[in-house]
């Protein structure tokens, strides 16, 4: 684009987008923040009286019709993502939208083919991990053939456990463990491995500590494993209910090598020497962990746009990653594995 920044819509100012709004309108070179959207009237004050928006909208179709906008964030429940993408394209915008794609495949195949029309436009799902500098290096190790060649990934997001019990919640709109947790596992397993397609997976959970999911068909602890075409394998665990703290990691093990990505998930590089013992206090939550991920995540959608560059990420592995984590879900649900051809 032949133009120095990017003018952008915000649309969503919750737990996540309000993060997202305060990186665009102060720590993204070439962003503007030009406006948000949400209709909560709290959320609005919020953008108004914080960050300066100038223009602020309760009504999602008023700001795209807000023809001084070359772009749309979505950081808005899951639910709406694929129609406010195919809607913002339609209104001429590009768009980012936070993960994931959709809770069912057909919405997602339908939104990759919707954006095919606009070929003009740039649509990215944002996968945070991505961005993170240690996912990255271990990424350009495999690359470079630093472990040979890359045969099976050990992937968990395992959450601090909230003993007010509030995911629960959001449990019947946030498409269970597997599509809210182990998606961000999935993609990065297929990214590290190459993206081979996926196979046949197989899953099973339990309610350790929330039975109330169980009439839901959800679970609290998920454990999964996936075969891809090319004989490498992929094995997940998600939870809800760490004890320490919140605990990502990944394994990549290869025929010469093997990385580890977060293995230790303590939240500084304090030590603390007491009568307890030693120790480090552990990360609390996901946003402490890949905080750096997520502004480099906005820095390289401005980017790419403004610039023409290509995205890290296509509609395609997002809508894989929904694919192959609705099959988790089905597999767990059913007890028998799927076949994903
Ligand atoms: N990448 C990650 O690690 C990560 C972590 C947390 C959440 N997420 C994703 O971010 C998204 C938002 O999650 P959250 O925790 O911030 O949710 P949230 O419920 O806290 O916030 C949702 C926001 O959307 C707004 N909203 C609702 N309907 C709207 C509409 N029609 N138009 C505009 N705004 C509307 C709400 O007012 C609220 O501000 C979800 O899709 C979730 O999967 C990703």
């Amino acid at each position: 684009m032949n133009q120095t920044s990017l003018r952008i819509g915000l649309a969503g100012l919750g737990r996540l987008g309000r993060r997202y709004a305060e990186y665009l309108a102060r720590a993204v070179p070439r962003a503007r923040l030009d406006a948000v959207c949400s209709p909560v009237a709290d959320e609005i004050d919020w953008a108004r009286e914080t960050l300066g928006t100038p223009r602020l909208y309760a009504d999602y179709a008023a700001m795209l019709a807000d023809t001084e906008l070359d772009a749309v964030f979505l950081i808005t429940p899951t639910s709406l993502h694929a129609e406010q993408i195919e809607q913002a394209l339609d209104a001429g915008k590009h768009v980012f939208c936070e993960k994931p794609l959709s809770l069912d495949v057909p919405t997602c195949l339908r939104t990759v083919e919707h954006a095919k029309r606009y070929p003009h436009l740039r649509a990215m799902v944002g996968f945070v991990r991505h961005f993170d500098a240690s996912y990255r290096a271990a990424k350009s190790r495999i690359e470079e053939g630093g472990i040979g060649r890359p045969f099976m990934v050990y992937s968990q997001t395992a959450d601090k456990l909230d003993p007010s019990g509030a995911f629960v919640k959001f449990a019947p709109t946030s498409g269970g463990l597997f599509l809210d947790c182990s998606v961000h596992d999935i993609d990065l397993a297929r990214w590290l491995l190459g993206r081979p397609a996926a196979r046949r997976v197989y899953a099973i959970g339990t309610t350790a500590m929330y039975p109330e999911l169980k009439p839901m068909g959800d679970v609290d602890n998920g454990v999964a494993v996936c075969e891809f075409s090319d004989g490498s394998m992929a094995m997940f665990h998600a939870s809800r209910t760490q004890a320490h703290g919140h605990d990502t990691h990944t394994d990549i093990v290869g025929t010469a090598g093997k990385l580890s990505v977060g293995r230790n998930p303590r939240l500084d590089r304090v030590e603390i020497a007491d009568a307890h013992g030693v120790r480090s206090l552990s990360l609390p939550s996901f946003f402490e962990r890949f905080e750096d991920a997520f502004l480099a995540q906005c820095r390289h959608f401005v980017d790419a746009v403004l610039d023409g560059q290509p995205f890290d990420l296509t509609l395609d592995d997002a809508a894989e990653a929904t694919r192959i984590a609705t099959a988790l879900r089905q597999s767990q649900q059913t007890g028998q594995p799927v076949d994903l051809g």
